[in-house]
């Protein structure tokens, strides 16, 4: 199904406390829709919803949009249970995850466990609970956020690169096995992206290679992922968006 309009749908994205889950939130409100924040952090999720109600949505609505929080550490099956249990969702973006700098060796197992469950596990739960749903309704998007590492994996992303690998086998198969019901799984492939989680990088180094001599924007993201939320044939569509990094 396609939502030429977003106007009344109710949209859930997690990591909404972050630079690129907030970008998509404040779309999703601009698009008139209802968006359900999700987050880990009580104070960060009350600011954010607070900047999000603030948003003026562009379609001139009946009834405006209903935006809230919701707490959920996405390695819990318990919270996409409860996410489930409270909202029906129309479009779902995964897109809360951790980053990785170090070698696998130097790694303790806890936070190899952790960052596996927080990029992909996540991922699943939240596929699995909200496709669970959407399937009698026989529509439905959902968005994984991957990253250019899932192709393009460098010295010290080695978790990351497999996680971010992982949901993309995941998109491709829920697109065939959801698919068939109406349901959408796609996938945003960014490059370097500006937010907290690129703080700290050799950002001279990396802009040098990337053809567009820049990062991308979290506003640039979010784009996407109106746009994939919108388009009717959009399924298995697997976005890169790297200012061309890819190519080289
Ligand atoms: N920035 C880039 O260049 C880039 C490139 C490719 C892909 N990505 C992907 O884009 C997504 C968003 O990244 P970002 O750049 O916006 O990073 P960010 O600003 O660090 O945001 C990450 C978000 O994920 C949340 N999160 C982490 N673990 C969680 C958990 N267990 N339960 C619930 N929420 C959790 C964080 O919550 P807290 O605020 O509580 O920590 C935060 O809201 C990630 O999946 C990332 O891998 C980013």
């Amino acid at each position: 199904m396609s939502f030429p309009s977003l106007a009344g749908k109710t949209v859930a994205v997690t990591g909404a406390t972050g630079g690129i889950g907030f970008a998509m939130a404040s779309r999703f409100a601009q698009e008139g829709a209802s968006v359900i924040l999700g987050g880990r952090n009580e104070s960060k999720l009350k600011d954010a919803l607070h900047k999000i109600q603030a948003v003026k949505p562009w379609p001139k609505l009946g009834t405006p949009p209903q935006h809230h929080a919701l707490h959920i550490d996405v390695r819990q099956l318990s919270g996409w249970n409860n996410l489930v249990d409270r909202h029906q969702i129309d479009v779902l973006v995964n897109c809360a995850g951790e980053s990785q700098k170090s070698l696998l060796v130097r790694i303790g197992e806890p936070a190899v466990e952790n960052m596996i469950q927080c990029n992909l596990l996540s991922a699943i739960w939240g596929c699995r609970a909200v496709g669970k749903q959407m399937i009698p309704r026989r529509e439905g998007c959902i968005i994984n956020v991957s990253s250019l590492l899932a192709h393009r994996a460098a010295i010290g992303t080695s978790i990351y690169a497999a996680t971010k690998a992982g949901q993309l086998g995941l998109t491709t198969a829920l697109s065939q096995e959801l698919g068939t019901y109406g349901i959408r799984v796609n996938a945003i492939v960014p490059g370097y992206i500006e937010t907290d989680m690129t703080q700290g990088l050799r950002k001279d180094d990396l802009t040098a290679k990337i053809p567009l001599k820049r990062f991308g924007t979290a506003d640039e993201v979010a784009d996407a992922a109106a746009f994939l939320a919108k388009n009717a044939y959009a399924n298995n569509c697997i976005l890169n968006l790297d200012g061309g990094l890819s190519a080289v």
